[in-house]
């Protein structure tokens, strides 16, 4: 038997409750309801009957949960949209009622039947918010950066994003209706990615990460990928594999971009030490030269010699003189000075470039044509970077035609009178439209590893810009290339390069 104090605090927790709670007769007849449900009606509803209360019903319809349970004696839950508020109307009714009707026995008989009413989310909100998280959760995947690609575990695709379509070129219809996983890879790779997923030992059991592996492209091609996956489980049932895949074709391409960088850098640099190398070795032979002359030519002023001695001895002179003249054009071609602009002549720069290149071998079977203007005006210019922009071009003209072809070389002045024109043109085998748009940039090269640096022409590029010029190039594949610069005769300071009168 209860206590008093127990029956109390029951029935103090029962009118504490904010939820419709009545209790009634096997006949209807509302026997008790607590204080929330009295205040929601507004007056007192005990002695009324329940359907004509809540239903305005004459007699309790056929779905009464009442009528049921007084039926079966067990409780009953059913699903009733209630009009909580009088101006509710049931269609924009967001929330529906569960009534929880259950017996209440005395000696094996219902005695009562309590109802309990509780809100729940209707079926058709609950059916939104699935349909909203779905619609999410598809957009998360068909956005994704990498492809995503699900299979069941017989291969068939089940998901297929847009990123995956990317990667792979087929079409997702393509994927779905027709594919298998399997066919995304070489050889045994999907059962040695599926072996790994099963393993605890690539980042837990049913999880890969972070695994490389090459796929193959509709076209054939192969792709690499990092790949993260894990299996799908159903409770303890393997249902499917979902992989995201990562295109690892621009990192890849970057990382072997800053390998090359590296290795023209470190090219770029050893050519520079080497050019201060040689201009280091030009100085300390002109010591021993100027020595050769001057004895050469004491021997002959002081000795009667015989005519073929003579003639041996001004060889020597000559050859000696040669020598010196190569050092002091490498020694002035290679002067570390700082940017200086004067006023040069460039056919003279044109000319030492040349002297100092068409002994080399790669000259000997070039001819050369020189049509530099007698009238050209001295100009305002960086001689030393003038210098390398003659060089540069000169020498891939040659490596271009392979030692063999036709060097032209010619300077002007503009229509206009403005403007110094070099025009430096060969009979090489002229650039392709898809090599022409990409010469200038730096490390674009075409020659084989060790020969190019690809920093030539990006260097007389940014040589003629900062001396307000401007370089063409203009070339026929199977007829050659001419290369143009204008500069202008006014010294215009764009490299920020000091300028002497
Ligand atoms: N006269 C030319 N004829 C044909 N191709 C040329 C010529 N000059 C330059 N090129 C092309 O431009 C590219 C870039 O030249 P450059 O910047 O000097 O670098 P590098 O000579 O180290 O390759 C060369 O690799 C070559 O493909
Ligand atoms: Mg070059």
């Amino acid at each position: 038997m209860r206590s008093e104090i127990e029956k109390e605090y029951l029935l103090k927790a029962v009118d504490a409750s904010n939820r419709i709670f009545f209790i009634i007769s096997p006949d209807f007849q509302i026997l008790a309801t607590n204080r929330y449900t009295k205040e929601k009606h507004g007056f007192n509803i005990v002695g009324k009957k329940c359907h004509q209360l809540l239903c305005e019903w004459e007699s309790p319809g056929e779905n009464c949960p009442a009528k049921q349970v007084l039926k079966s004696d067990r409780p009953v839950l059913s699903e009733r949209p209630i009009l909580r508020e009088k101006e509710n109307t049931l269609s924009n009714q967001k929330w529906s009622t569960c009534r929880y009707s259950y017996p209440i026995f005395s000696e094996d008989k219902i005695d009562a039947v309590a109802v309990l009413e509780f809100d729940t989310p209707s079926r058709e909100e609950m059916e939104e918010d699935l349909r909203r998280a779905n619609s999410l959760l598809k957009n998360l995947i068909l956005s994704s950066v990498d492809g995503v690609i699900a299979a069941d575990m017989t291969g068939k695709i089940l998901i297929f994003n847009d990123a995956a379509v990317e990667i792979s070129g087929y079409s997702a219809k393509e994927a779905l209706d027709s594919l298998d996983i399997r066919d995304f890879y070489q050889g045994d790779t999907a059962r040695d990615i599926m072996r790994r997923l099963r393993s605890d030992d690539y980042g837990g059991k049913g999880k890969l990460k972070s695994f490389q592996v090459d796929v193959i492209k509709k076209n054939g091609d192969i792709i690499p990928i990092r790949l993260n996956a894990s299996i799908v489980y159903k409770g303890d049932k393997e249902v499917a594999s979902i992989g995201f895949f990562h295109d690892l074709r621009e990192e890849l391409r970057i990382k072997g971009e800053l390998e090359k960088t590296q290795i023209q850098l470190l090219q770029a640099e050893k050519m520079s030490s080497l050019g201060k190398l040689s201009a280091g070795v030009a100085h300390q032979l002109n010591n021993p030269l100027g020595g050769i002359t001057l004895y050469t030519k004491f021997l002959l002023e002081d000795y009667d010699l015989e005519q073929s001695a003579k003639d041996d001895l001004n060889r020597i002179l000559q050859e000696a003189e040669r020598c010196r003249d190569t050092v002091k054009e490498l020694l002035e071609f290679a002067r570390q000075t700082s940017h200086l602009v004067k006023l040069h002549n460039l056919n003279e720069a044109i000319s030492r470039t040349m002297f100092l290149l068409e002994n080399q071998t790669l000259f000997q079977n070039i001819s050369i044509e020189k049509k530099l203007s007698e009238s050209l005006p001295l100009v305002h210019v960086d001689i030393q970077q003038m210098n390398h922009v003659f060089m540069n071009i000169i020498l891939n003209a040659a490596q271009a035609m392979d030692g063999k072809g036709h060097l032209r070389l010619s300077t002007g002045l503009s229509e206009d009178g403005n403007k110094v024109i070099i025009e430096i043109s060969d009979t090489g085998p002229g650039i392709p439209d898809h090599v022409i748009k990409h010469i200038f940039e730096p490390f674009f090269t075409t020659k084989e590893e060790g020969k190019g640096t690809g920093l030539g022409l990006s260097m007389v590029y940014s040589i003629v810009q900062d001396h307000g010029g401007v370089i063409t190039v203009k070339s026929c594949v199977g007829e050659g290339t001419t290369f143009r610069i204008e500069l202008p005769l006014e010294y215009q300071n764009r490299g920020g390069t000091e300028c002497e009168e």
